[in-house]
């Protein structure tokens, strides 16, 4: 019998999440039936939409049932296939949740993909080359839909999202503003993300210092903001945006424990004539293809190089997500589960 670690939802947060909202168990992996795969998990992926599912409130989503395996995006081989669909050592991406193995209905639709490592390391398909890259893919090119030439915005810029963001917007010909946190992050954004410019909102910690940061790395506007964090960034985004400027609203992080996020202008919306257009990257599956090719040649090129944070050990799993939440990932939050 293989025994599998795995990390359960104990009890909900109150407020902030805590490690003590997860519970570390081992289980053993049940013998495979027909169809099944057993997947042996590399890399576990760790997203602030997993925040929410923690809470037991009205979504998009339905909760995380308490007692169960986190749910969580991973890559790993298959080291058992009872489907004639997948063989053994095959590499593989899925949602196979917070432990170190998965058994897999290898037919279910949408469940377990083969991936090609040849020119993309296998971590990458959690990343820039899978769900994030495709969110920031669908933000930009379905809603903000920018012009060569126009000015678009991005906060959590260097983040999984926000870098995948750069690299398609530049190659759009956008002039591509981040917001990020810290001197380190703002200089990494710009020196190799190819972001123009980065503004570091730790610096400037209210709309009207962030309307001037705005004002001087904008000089001709925004046309296009990408939300990932909410709060007085979309304020002060609202005050410099141009008419007609669009908002895909992909994430306010700022608020996912619970933080009131009010916006003081909502009259700016009218003002500018603006389109603000929120969106969850799984309720459009049909990009995902096209997205994912050119992602794919944008990091199999080199264009672009992501950057990641590796926590070592599932039971590191917890600690590093409440990081996570609190920006103290750079690039990519993984956990490395396998030795
Ligand atoms: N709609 C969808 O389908 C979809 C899909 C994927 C992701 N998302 C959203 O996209 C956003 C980015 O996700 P990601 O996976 O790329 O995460 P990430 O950017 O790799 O990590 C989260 C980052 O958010 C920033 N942050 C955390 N708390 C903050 C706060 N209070 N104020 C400002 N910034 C804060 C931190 O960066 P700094 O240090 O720079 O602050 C942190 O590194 C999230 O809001 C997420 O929920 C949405």
């Amino acid at each position: 019998m293989t025994r599998n670690q795995q990390i359960l939802l104990d009890n909900r947060p109150q407020g902030e999440a805590t490690e003590s909202n997860f519970r570390l168990v081992t289980a053993e992996v049940p013998a495979l039936q027909d169809g099944q795969v057993l997947v042996r998990h590399h890399y576990l992926s760790l997203d602030p939409y997993m925040r929410g599912r923690m809470n037991d409130s009205k979504s998009y989503a339905d909760a995380q049932p308490l007692g169960e395996v986190m749910i969580g995006g991973t890559v790993g081989e298959v080291v058992e296939s009872r489907n004639p669909k997948f063989a053994r050592g095959d590499q593989v991406v899925g949602m196979g949740g917070w432990q170190e193995y998965s058994v897999v209905d290898g037919d279910a639709p949408g469940m377990l993909r083969k991936v090609d490592t040849t020119h993309v390391p296998l971590s990458h398909y959690l990343g820039a080359v899978g769900m994030p890259g495709v969110t920031a893919w669908y933000g930009l090119v379905k809603i903000i839909a920018p012009k060569a030439g126009e000015t678009v915005v991005v906060s959590a810029a260097t983040g999984a999202v926000g870098s995948a963001f750069a690299a398609l917007a530049k190659a759009r010909g956008c002039r591509v503003v981040g917001i990020a946190g810290g001197p380190d992050k703002c200089r990494y954004a710009t020196e190799e993300l190819g972001f123009d410019v980065c503004i570091d909102y730790r610096e400037h910690g209210d709309i009207k210092a962030m309307s001037r940061a705005l004002k001087e790395a904008c000089p001709d506007g925004i046309d296009g903001y990408f939300e990932n964090v909410g709060g007085y960034i979309l304020d002060a985004v609202l005050l410099r945006a141009n008419a007609f400027a669009r908002v895909a609203v992909c994430g306010m992080i700022a608020g996912y424990d619970g933080q009131p996020l009010p916006l003081q202008n909502p009259a700016l919306i009218l003002i500018n004539r603006m389109k603000i257009e929120g969106f969850i990257v799984s309720e459009h599956m049909e990009v995902w293809p096209e997205a994912l090719k050119e992602l794919g040649t944008l990091v199999g090129s080199g264009k672009l190089r992501p950057r990641e944070t590796v926590a070592q050990g599932l039971a590191a799993a917890p600690g590093a997500f409440l990081g996570l939440l609190k920006g103290r990932n750079f690039g990519k939050q993984l956990v490395k589960i396998t030795p």
